[in-house]
């Protein structure tokens, strides 16, 4: 099957420029201007007058089916790769879970066994390390060669997925020999519980309250802590989910020193408050870790980060839960509200809104940071996240001028509530290609569940990237 995409604006992170793309198959075999002026033939064209053609989008921090808070994130990947195709994401990279006890190796089989036969478009995993010993070290080296190259510890919830220094320090050098990448989840855990507890004692159990004990500074402090020991070993970090100034501090300075630091912030950082945790339980909807901040300084911090490349990447950090029957399992007590917002669907589109249309930034770089950055940081490139010859054909035909008003009732996430809910954004995926076949046109799914593959990673060149 050939297919014409003509008459378009294509929208790299280096340039734009008209033209036309022709996929055979499941790859990208030409690229130029006027093709079918210049004979080219083709099965189908789709007419791309007054549109964008970008690469497909590329998210890189899901959770299909997170444990957490005693429940589970909603969405499957057959919903959730859904719903980012909706969205124009055609590849998304979820965390698998080691579980506590449990090897890494029985944590990446059971996300492969969710993932596969079920996913609609195309996969990676990172892999969340649960416990740190002479095991779990051990097989690290064996994911890295099985296209798992990057590991997620945190800082943050004791008890849970929480890791001390010195484990933390002993995946990290285990990293620095094996190529991979250590990304950091940088809150002080230990000491957001001591404000919980003492908040919660005041009769202060509303989910505002979850902001207000997740001080902005303990991000700071973590974000500042965590860059310094990958530094002593000499390991590439990436700051996930990245919330706070102080955290961005943090990053800049690491990377004003010449150091291997990398980061994302996420939309939720970008266009929600703490002024949304606020109106009673309602705010559990927006109850997340690093939680929300107050406007000022952060969001012109990050959209200036964005703009810098201080921040490289816009992810999700998708990890729905229904406001009913998993949110309210909070109700009382702030601390016992899972932790997770769903994006997946609006990512794209909120970001070609708020940072292209608004000015913020160049439509250059919002396929950087929503497409070419990933798929370089986290070694996908120039397979996904590029308009080139024998790339992978996931292809968006984006409408830019189009509005469209984002609304539970209309989203595919399966999640009974919205974030944005009754926000217009101006910018629209019209078709969406996975590897070539069409999996979303004029808001129809006409793609296929299983049709997702594993995409095998290999480590980055992060010192380049750098
Ligand atoms: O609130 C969040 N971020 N939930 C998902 C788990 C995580 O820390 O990424
Ligand atoms: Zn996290
Ligand atoms: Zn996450």
């Amino acid at each position: 099957m050939r297919t014409l995409i003509a008459n378009g604006t294509i929208v790299t992170a280096d340039g734009s420029y008209r033209g036309d793309v022709l996929v055979d198959g499941e790859t990208i075999a030409q690229v130029g201007a006027d093709l079918a002026g210049a004979g080219v033939a083709a099965d189908e064209t789709i007419d791309a007058t007054g549109k964008y053609v970008i690469p497909g989008a590329i998210d890189v921090h899901t959770h299909m089916e997170l444990p957490f808070g005693g429940t589970f994130a909603k969405d499957t990947f057959e919903t959730g790769t859904r719903a980012a195709a909706f969205g124009g994401t055609t590849s998304i990279v979820d965390f698998a879970v080691q579980s506590r006890g449990a090897s890494l190796r029985a944590g990446l089989d059971a996300w492969h066994a969710k993932a596969e036969g079920n996913a609609v478009v195309d996969y990676g995993f990172h892999m969340i390390m649960s416990d740190v010993n002479d095991d779990t070290l051990g097989e690290m080296d064996q994911l890295v060669a099985e296209g798992v190259p990057d590991f997620k510890l945190f800082t943050a919830y004791p008890g849970v997925f929480y890791s001390p220094d010195d484990h933390i320090f002993r995946a990290m050098q285990q990293t620095a020999k094996n190529g991979g990448l250590i990304m950091m989840h940088a809150e002080n855990g230990p000491a957001i519980d001591v404000v919980a507890a003492q908040l919660v004692a005041e009769g202060k159990t509303d989910p505002y309250y979850h902001g207000v004990a997740r001080y902005p500074i303990f991000e700071g402090e973590a974000t500042s802590r965590v860059i310094r020991l990958a530094e002593a070993a000499g390991v590439p970090v990436y700051i996930v989910h990245l919330s706070a100034k102080e955290a961005l501090d943090a990053v800049r300075g690491a990377r004003d020193r010449g150091q291997q630091a990398f980061a994302e912030t996420c939309p939720q950082y970008l266009f929600l408050s703490l002024d949304d945790l606020g109106n009673g339980f309602e705010g559990s909807k927006f109850v997340c870790s690093p939680p929300l901040r107050e406007k000022d300084p952060h969001w012109q911090e990050l959209w200036t980060g964005l703009k810098k490349d201080d921040l490289q990447v816009v992810s999700t950090d998708h990890c729905p839960f229904d406001f009913h029957g998993q949110k309210e399992l909070g109700r009382g007590d702030f601390r016992k509200i899972p932790n997770g917002l769903p994006g997946v669907e609006d990512r794209v589109d909120l970001l070609h809104d708020g940072g292209v249309v608004a000015g913020r930034f160049s439509k250059e770089r919002w396929v950087d940071v929503i497409s070419t950055g990933p798929a370089k940081l986290f070694g996908m490139y120039p397979q996904k996240g590029s308009i080139t010859v024998g790339a992978d054909a996931d292809l968006v035909v984006y409408d830019p001028n189009r509005k469209r008003t984002i609304s539970a009732k209309t989203h595919h996430m399966d999640v009974d509530y919205s974030c944005y809910e009754g926000w217009s954004v101006q910018g629209a995926s019209d078709v969406v290609l996975s590897r070539g076949s069409v999996v979303v046109r004029d808001g129809e799914f006409t793609g296929r569940k299983g049709h997702g593959r594993f995409v095998k990673r290999a480590p980055a060149d992060y010192a380049r990237l750098a």
